[in-house]
């Protein structure tokens, strides 16, 4: 068998028991294989250490800040504030993303910069408003720590690299993952899963309100840039294709377990799920670049509720990944 065949297998056959093993939530039922990178193959051991990295304050110079303190699981893998807060209460100017199902996306970030969650993990690192360490300094400061040398050493066959660290937590991210919610289910022919009111707002999801234009396919996003009208001096993705018709727009976010990930939009403007679908309802905001998928909507407040109500009960999964900071190594 060739390498991309074993990588690929893993993906369909090992991901559960894999992720299991590692004390994880398993790849959701009914979604696509997650395709790992070739020279990232998981292992029970390399999630293990991905974790305890991705819940580590000692990643950041004040050692307080880890990932999970903007990804926080009790809030959705975001952070429940408008904009993320990092080392010494610095703010920056953009409402922290969820994690979960990030194993999907196409970009990283709210303008796409990264690719892959291998390029992504390092950034909040260096980033002097978030964790604010030199990647050289916490590599050294990593290898003073005996129990991370060891795990290193039998994962990758080295002692803490960049490079190591930032495959374990992408390795960990693919593990963060929301499906088989009641949505599913219905689709999957159980009429009973989701109540009257979000069966009527799942039609006009995917019917009138026209939401499935952009948030399409299992994870509830085609992977791309839209300007939804929400004003603003960041012109998103604009700033890195330096395409005029960018100017404004943002990535698609999934809506997978979206009534625990607010304040909602890239500037955390938007407090509630109401807020959001009045939002779209009058047609966003005016701007020279506003989608032409966005438009007024002429829907009823009845409507607007059953929306609201078909993300709060369909896109919840009850194998939510509730995880735990794992015990960090001495
Ligand atoms: C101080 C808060 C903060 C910390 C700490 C932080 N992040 Fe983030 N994270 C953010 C914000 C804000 C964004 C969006 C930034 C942007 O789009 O410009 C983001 C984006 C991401 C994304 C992209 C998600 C998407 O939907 O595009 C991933 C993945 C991610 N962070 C993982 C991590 C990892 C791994 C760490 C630790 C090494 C980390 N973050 C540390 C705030 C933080
Ligand atoms: C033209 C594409 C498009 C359409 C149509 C669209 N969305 Fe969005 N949606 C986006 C983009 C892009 C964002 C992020 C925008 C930003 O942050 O500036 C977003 C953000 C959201 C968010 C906030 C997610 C978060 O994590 O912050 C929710 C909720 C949402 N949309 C629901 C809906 C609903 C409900 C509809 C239909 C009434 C809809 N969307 C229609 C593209 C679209």
């Amino acid at each position: 068998m060739s390498r991309s065949k074993v990588v690929l297998s893993a993906a369909i056959f090992g991901m559960a028991a894999l992720a299991s093993a590692a004390g994880v939530a398993a790849e959701p039922k009914g979604f696509p294989a997650i395709l790992h990178p070739e020279n990232n193959k998981p292992t029970p051991e390399k999630i293990a250490l991905g974790k305890q990295l991705f819940f580590d304050g000692r990643l950041s110079a004040d050692n307080k800040v880890s990932c999970a303190t903007c990804h926080d699981p009790e809030k959705g893998f975001s952070n429940g504030e408008q904009f993320a807060t990092g080392v010494e209460g610095q703010k920056g100017g953009r409402n922290s993303p969820t994690v979960i199902n990030s194993a999907f996306h196409t970009f990283q970030f709210w303008d796409g910069r990264a690719k892959t969650l291998e390029e992504q993990a390092l950034g909040p690192i260096g980033n002097p408003i978030e964790m604010n360490m030199k990647l050289e300094d916490v590599v050294a400061k990593l290898n003073k720590i005996e129990g991370y040398k060891k795990e290193f050493q039998k994962v990758f066959g080295t002692d803490v690299t960049s490079e190591g660290m930032a495959k374990a937590i992408a390795a960990y991210e693919r593990t963060i993952l929301s499906g088989d919610a009641p949505y599913d289910r219905f689709k999957a022919g159980d009429k009973t899963a989701l109540s009257e009111a979000a069966q009527r707002g799942m039609k006009l999801f995917f019917g009138k309100a026209n939401c499935v234009a952009c948030h399409s396919g299992h994870n509830f996003t085609d992977n791309a840039f839209h300007n939804i009208g929400i004003a603003g001096d960041d012109h998103g993705r604009h700033v890195i294709s330096k395409t005029l018709g960018d100017k404004g727009s943002f990535k698609t976010p999934t809506l997978r377990e979206i009534a625990r990930t607010g304040p909602y939009m890239h500037d955390g403007s938007m407090k509630t799920l109401e807020e959001v679908v009045e939002h779209y309802n009058k047609g966003g905001n005016a701007h020279e670049q506003l989608d032409e998928e966005i438009y007024a909507l002429k829907l009823t407040k009845e409507q607007m509720a059953d929306i609201v109500t078909f993300m709060k009960e369909g896109l919840a999964c009850d194998s939510y990944p509730d995880h735990k900071a794992p015990e960090l190594p001495k």
